[in-house]
Order: structure tokens, then sequence, then C-alpha cells
């Protein structure tokens, strides 16, 4: 049996402050212009904002390098604009959830500080630190970012691991200090107010303390630490005690970034009766097309192994544990690039990818910008490229074959993480209404053609599509509750499904393709009058009887069954 719970009829709506608006010129986003654009976000109608990290930081991931979790980054602004914006924002009925970045700080954070200090002091013990061995790092892992995981120091003569940037160290979770310090964070936050947290990587806590080597195949240096570091040997017992001395005593909603789980395993993060989270992201369907090189290609989405992906994790969490439904994030490029058409159907095709995410069961997370169907990016050089994640695969490509440069901003255009996090365009005016000074990364020059002051005068903008499918959410708890039924699975172009509650059925059907399509209705609504709900198409008539089904390109429609 699945609880009713706020946190499951809500759209929430993720905000990348760097890249949001700027209120004072400087060219950075902050907490001044997301207060500027609360009515915005009311008007759109979503019900939680996740904010991306604005905690102090050196910026070397764009804030997933904190120094002080206490303390505002100077660029964002003070904790007085933080205040107003929560209350600002629960004035109008809107809720924020902060990013919680705790598998490592940054390498400026006082307890990083005094860990690396010759002087060996408590704080030694809050990162992972280890010896070498024969003359190189503890053991072959490689970190996300490129390069090893650890690195040497000097002073400590040891290496410490960063899982990330060198920038990044992992904190030492073994530590119970370390632990107590995270949740007195955590209660300081939550005792602002705060209605819950968007947890970064937090299934990379707990590692395997014997620190193997893993395994590299034939042409990799180094090799994935994640058999020994993701859903570690203690997870569970640690997110269990910061849900038992911290998060059960508020009423809030709580969300594990998660890469790397299967159905079963992420049951045992946001089972009902687990006492852990509430809901996660998997990322099995954004992970689709790795090769050799891991993200790093521009290979199409299989459309088939998509869906089955899509429908596996609805039946296998069908009232065992709540999913999240995204398709894009500050991590990921545009959904309409990846997953739809940007060209001739970036309309259509935005509309359909929204219809998926908005019904079906789960928490749909809008990407900023996604809600005006804003794409992918690409920059001439790499120079005008900001992410360290970007700019260490181009060296290291470069490195191994100056012939590869073509190729990789081939993959950076696909796949890069900037590709989301170009200013949000809120009009034609000069640097789409963000800044009004130099923006600190370059705007997308399709503005003039894709920003909100176009969308929200056009009745059939895709703005104004995602303002009714958030109105559906709220007003048909079918769309939240019901149960999903696959349908038409065979099908290599349409997408289709039942979602039931009680007496009450309603009929998706989407055609992911350039094509027109036809399809026999499936036996569930052969036959049984229905009335269609909503649809990205403008000229169908309302009430239909089933019988074939002709799907123009790109075609979504939501039928409520009579
Ligand atoms: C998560 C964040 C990503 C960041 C990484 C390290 O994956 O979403 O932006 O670079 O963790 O904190
Ligand atoms: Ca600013």
């Amino acid at each position: 049996m699945i609880t009713r719970q706020w946190w499951k009829e809500s759209v929430v709506y993720q905000i990348y402050p760097r890249s949001f608006m700027d209120s004072n010129g400087d060219g950075i986003g902050d907490l001044q212009g997301i207060i500027q654009k609360l009515n915005y976000l009311k008007d759109l109608g979503v019900d939680v904002l996740w904010i991306c990290p604005i905690y102090d930081s050196p910026n070397t991931d764009n804030g997933y390098d904190i120094r002080n979790y206490r303390a505002i980054l100077n660029e964002f602004g003070t904790m007085h604009d933080f205040d107003e914006l929560l209350v600002q924002a629960h004035q109008k009925g809107i809720r924020i959830i902060m990013d919680l970045v705790v598998n490592h700080t940054s390498d400026e954070h006082e307890w990083f500080v005094k860990s690396r200090m010759k002087e060996k002091n408590k704080y030694r013990d809050y990162y992972i630190w280890r010896d070498g061995k024969q003359g190189g790092p503890p053991n072959n892992w490689g970190s996300v970012f490129s390069g090893s995981a650890w690195k040497y120091d000097e002073s400590v003569g040891q290496y410490y691991l960063h899982l990330f940037a060198e920038k990044q160290p992992d904190l030492n979770w073994e530590n119970k200090e370390v632990r107590k310090e995270i949740y007195d964070m955590l209660t300081f936050w939550l005792d602002k107010g705060i209605d819950g947290f968007r947890m970064d990587v937090i299934n990379y806590i707990s590692k395997d303390q014997r620190f193997p080597d893993g395994v590299t195949s034939a042409s990799q240096k180094y090799a994935s630490g994640d058999p020994y570091t993701c859903n570690g040997p203690r997870i569970h017992e640690y997110i269990r005690e910061m849900n038992d001395k911290v998060l059960c005593n508020y009423n809030i909603v709580t969300v594990g970034e998660t890469p790397d789980v299967s159905p079963q395993e992420a049951i045992n993060y946001v089972g009902e009766d687990r006492n852990e989270l509430n809901m996660l992201f998997q990322f099995e369907h954004v992970g689709l097309g790795m090769d050799e090189n891991g993200k790093w290609n521009d290979n199409p989405i299989p459309f088939q192994e998509f869906k089955s992906i899509m429908e596996k994790w609805q039946v296998e969490l069908d009232g065992k544990g709540w999913n999240s439904l995204f398709l894009s994030n500050h991590d990921q490029p545009r959904q309409v690039s990846r997953f739809g058409n940007d060209g001739k159907y970036r309309e259509q095709s935005a509309k359909l990818l929204a219809t998926l995410l908005h019904t079906m069961q789960g928490t749909p997370f809008i990407y900023q910008g996604e809600e005006i169907g804003m794409t992918n990016v690409k920059f001439d050089s790499i120079d005008q490229y900001k992410d360290i994640e970007t700019l260490n695969i181009y060296r290291e490509f470069v490195d191994r074959n100056p012939m590869d440069k073509e190729k990789i901003m081939r993959f950076i255009y696909a796949k890069g993480r900037d590709n989301a996090r170009t200013p949000m365009q809120w009009s034609a005016d000069k640097k789409a209404g963000f800044t009004s000074g130099t923006p600190w990364i370059q705007v997308n020059p399709n503005y003039m053609e894709i920003n909100v002051e176009k969308s929200l005068s056009d009745p059939n903008s895709i703005l104004n599509y995602y303002k009714a499918l958030i109105k559906l959410r709220h007003e048909y708890p079918t769309v939240v509750y019901g149960r999903y039924v696959p349908l038409l699975q065979d099908s290599n172009s349409v997408f289709c499904y039942l979602r039931c509650l009680e007496e009450q059925t309603l009929f998706v059907i989407l055609n992911f393709s350039e094509n027109s399509v036809t399809v026999e209705s499936p036996p569930e609504v052969l036959c049984v009058p229905c009335k269609r709900i909503l649809s990205n198409l403008q000229d169908k008539q309302n009430e239909y009887i089933l019988e074939r089904i002709n799907l123009s390109p790109y075609e979504a429609d939501i039928y409520i069954l009579l």
C-alpha cells in the first residue's frame, strides 16, 4: 500500500542558481534573482524548488565543493537573502529543498585544511588517507573527473581519496565525529525551516575499507572504484542513522542521488518501511548508450531499451517505493536535444517528453529552461566551456591523440554538462534577459527564438503545456497514485500505458517518432468511450471511441476512460 504524501503530489523545479537570474549585473545568477522570479514559478504551478548548492565554495565544481556548510557564497548573496527567499517562497506556498553534498568537501574546508597539517590532529581522520603502493597511489581507482582518485600530499606523506576533483576530498564516514558534524549541520538548515534535501551522490559515502584495486580493461589506466564505493558495506546503517537522529523529526522530503542502483537496491533506500530516504534519482535511462569511452559519445537513444527501462522502474517500485521522474538536470544534456528532436519537432517533442514525465508514477522534476524547450549548445571553441568534467576529458582525449579534437568536441556537444548550464532564456533582450552584464558562461544563441517572454504570450507554447500538465497532476489523484499498466510493449515507436486508481483510468499514448503511426487500440481501451483531456495537437475533437489510433509525429495524448 502506498501512503499519500505531499511530496508525491508535488512537482519539483530544479534551479541552477549560477545560471538562473542575475539581479546585480555581475553576470552570475543569485538569490535575489530567484526571488524576482518567484511569481513566474508560482504561475507555472510548481510546488517545490530544489536549489543546487549555494554554500560558500571556491567553485571548482560550481558549488559541489563546499568550503563552509553554514555560509552562503558571496556571489549568490547573504544568509539574509536566503532567509528572505525562504519566507517569500513559503508565503506563495512553494517549498524549498537544498542540495546536500556530504560525500566530500572542498579542500579549502577548514576540516581538510587541518586534516592535511603536518602536525597530526583529530581532523586527519575526517578524510581518507592511505599510504601509496610501489611508488604510486594506494590503488588503481580513477576519479569521475579523469586521472587517479588519489592525490599525494607532501606534508602528510600519504595520499587522500577524491572520487571527484582533486579539490573535492572524500569525507571519512567511518569516523563518528564526522557523522555528528554532518547531522548538526543538517539540523542547522532544517531548523531554518527548509523542506528537505537532495543528497548528492549519497550512495557513495560508505567505502570498502580494504580499498582493493578495481578491474581495468586493456585500454584503461584507471579502474572504476564503484564496486567498492557505491552502495558500500555500511551505507544503509549511515542513512538510517541520519534519518533516526535528524530527518525523522521534520516534515520534509529527501531525494538521494544514487548512480548505479537496480530497482531492488533502490527499494532498500526508499522502501516505505525502510526509514531511509523518500525517493531517489536512478540513472539507468540517462546512462543508455555508454561505450568504451563511458558517457562520452553521441550514440542515439535506442527507443525500445529506453522504454523498457522506464517501464521496469515503474513496475518494480510500484507499491514498494517512490520514483522520481527526470530526463535532464545540471549534469545532463538538454532533454529535447537528447530524447526528442530539437530541430523541426522541437515544440512537439518537448511536449511529448513532458507528457511522459508528468504522467508516470513518481514525482516529476523540471530542470530550469526545460519548460520552454531549451536546447543543447555548440560553442565553437573549448575555451568557451567552463565545466571541470568537460575540460578534463577534453585534455585527456587530446593528450592521447591530437586527432581526437573533433571527435571529443562532437561528444561534448552531445553530452557536456554546460549544455544545461547556459543562462536561463528570459527574453529576447540582450543576454537573454539573464544579466545586464557579461554572463559567466555564454548564452545559447537561440535565445531570440526560445525564451520565457515569448512562451508566456503564446497559448500553444511548451510553457503553457507544462502548466496544463502540472494542473492535471493537482486535479487527478490518478496521475499521482494510479497503478502503471504498460501497453503496446512491442511497439518500436509508441509508448503507451494506463494509470488506474479505483474507478478511474487514464490512457496515455505517445508517438516517439518523426513519422505518422497507426496502431490498433489495445484491448483495454478498445471501443471504450473516452475523452481526451490533454494533447500536444490542437486540431482534434474531444470525445472518442478508440479503435485504430492515428498519431502524428511526436503526438502525445492523455485520455480518460468514461
Ligand atoms: C553530483 C552532482 C554533480 C557533481 C558531483 C560531485 O553528481 O550532481 O554536479 O559534480 O556530484 O559533487
Ligand atoms: Ca549576480
